[in-house]
């Protein structure tokens, strides 16, 4: 039976890392997912089957309304939901392994050796730090705190004391008398820890952190994994733990921050806080009539889609307005910013709800050059991504950031509802350009005109 099951295992590890693979690539993404789905199933059944489970009425009803209530929640749950329903299932992930962790401390009969003691300590900490922070992450962007960081005095000193005092319980634990009162204490620590760790940071450095929280998760599962001599559960954690990281780095990269900077930097900016349109400037503002008119004429077009395409759900008919240009033999091609949208891949899955064929998009670093031999870029809901004070404003939270060349076009073309700036808070130039077309209005409602003219000629 061992044999099969650790075979089994292996199976299920293989569809893991297949699986992240195929999430490399957008065109294999949805087979990456299933097959990691698969993977999972064979390592549960297998799992529920290999141990001597006496009575599984609680498994079966654990199983019932655990993937009930999952399906519901991502049936329901809108895109631009997305970031905090991650957080919190981040989360949940991480207090289950420190439960599991602590129902284990309850089964053992003879204390611990000393590699399980070492994981137990390890995998609740980790736990219950993932489990109270994403909380926070969640609240924050969900918009049941404040979304701007919270500090006060001392607060990375006390972070410190906190971290040293849970350090010096676990080696008491794991080389004194391994006992609840302390299970307890790192319980009670990691979770305030938790908070503590969270609440400095700001709205616009939310998803790095959740990202991180979740690269977290894997680890305590892996820790888990440990303690039960579960294999599956160590590659999967430490597959999860890794791929967190690198998305973390990617995600630090692509926002021109170091980690380091993230997490106690304390330079997020509140979501939705409007800093620095001080000016009331002159902008021309255009019809969809205009705009259609300066497509028509053009045989380039690079759109560009941000956060507003998703809150618009413009994405259909975006796609259909790139296929009227196509039939007219003009050269449409969409760039895709790294961070564009609120969670990495956002336009990605957008646009490919919209069945927007994948060789049509362009990772930023591959059409950057191409903005100034091209005669129109489309903006659809997009600000700082294209915010040039990323390039030339010190002291910006934009600066430093990679952005696309949009004003190196010859005809910039902005669907948005006003001159509100984007998350960073920060107004744009690009606005203010005698090349800019600004076409103000829901992307949706300017792009279904936009698509109406466009059919009647
Ligand atoms: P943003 O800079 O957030 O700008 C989105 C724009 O969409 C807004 O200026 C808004 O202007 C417009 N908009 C909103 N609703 C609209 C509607 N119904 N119709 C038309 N326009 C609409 O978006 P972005 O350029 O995609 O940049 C993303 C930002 O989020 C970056 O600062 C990035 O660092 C940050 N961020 C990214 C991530 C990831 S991982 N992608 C995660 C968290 C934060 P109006 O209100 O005037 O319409």
């Amino acid at each position: 039976m061992e044999t099969i099951t650790n075979i089994a295992y292996l199976i299920a590890s293989i569809l893991f890392i297949l699986g992240l693979r195929g999430l490399n690539s957008p065109k294999t993404a949805r087979l990456g997912n299933l097959l990691a789905a698969i993977g999972m199933f064979i390592a549960i059944v297998v799992t529920l089957f290999d141990k001597e489970i006496i009575d599984f009425t609680y498994i079966i009803a654990g199983v019932v309304i655990g993937s009930a209530a999952g399906a519901i929640w991502a049936r329901w749950v809108p895109m631009t939901a997305m970031p905090q329903t991650v957080a919190i299932f981040n989360g949940f992930g991480g207090g289950a392994s420190a439960l599991v962790g602590i129902a284990e401390f309850f089964r053992m009969t003879a204390p611990p050796t000393m590699d399980v003691s070492i994981t137990l300590v390890l995998g609740l900490l980790v736990g219950t730090i993932t489990f109270t922070g994403s909380l926070v992450a969640f609240s924050k962007l969900q918009g049941l705190l404040k979304g701007a960081p919270m500090v006060f005095p001392f607060q990375q000193t006390l972070n410190l004391i906190l971290l040293a005092i849970t350090l010096v319980i676990g080696v008491l634990f794991v080389l004194g008398t391994p006992t609840l009162d302390k299970v307890v204490l790192i319980f009670l620590i990691g979770s305030v820890l938790g908070v503590l760790v969270v609440i400095p940071i700001g709205g616009a450095d939310m998803p790095v952190v959740i990202s991180l929280l979740n690269s977290y998760s894997g680890v305590a599962a892996a820790m888990t994994g440990f303690v039960l001599s579960n294999n599956v559960l160590i590659i999967s954690g430490a597959l999860v733990g890794a791929s967190g990281l690198i998305l973390t780095n990617l995600m630090c990269k692509a926002m021109n921050r170091n980690l380091r900077n993230v997490l106690f930097g304390r330079v997020g900016v509140e979501v939705g806080k409007e800093l620095a349109v001080a000016e009331k400037r002159r902008v021309t503002s255009h019809t969809p009539e205009d705009a259609v008119m300066m497509l028509e004429m053009a045989s380039s077009v690079i759109i560009v889609p941000g956060y507003g395409l998703a809150v618009a759900q413009a994405q259909h008919i975006l796609h259909e307005l790139a296929m009227q240009l196509m039939k007219r033999g003009i050269n449409v091609r969409y760039a895709i910013h790294p961070v564009a949208g609120r969670m990495p891949g956002h336009m990605n899955v957008l646009l490919a709800e919209a069945n927007v064929p994948y060789d049509m998009l362009y990772e930023m670093d591959a059409i950057n050059e191409d903005f100034q031999r091209t005669d129109v870029a489309l903006v659809v809901g997009a600000n700082d991504v294209i915010n040039p004070a990323a390039r030339n404003k010190k002291g910006s939270p934009l600066y430093g950031m990679p952005i696309l060349n949009v004003d190196r076009a010859k005809t910039v073309i902005v669907c948005k509802r006003s001159l509100r700036p984007g998350f960073s808070g920060e107004d744009n130039e690009i606005f203010y350009l005698e090349k800019t077309m600004m076409v103000f209005g829901d992307a949706k409602e300017t792009l279904t005109k936009m698509v109406g003219l466009l059919k009647e000629l």
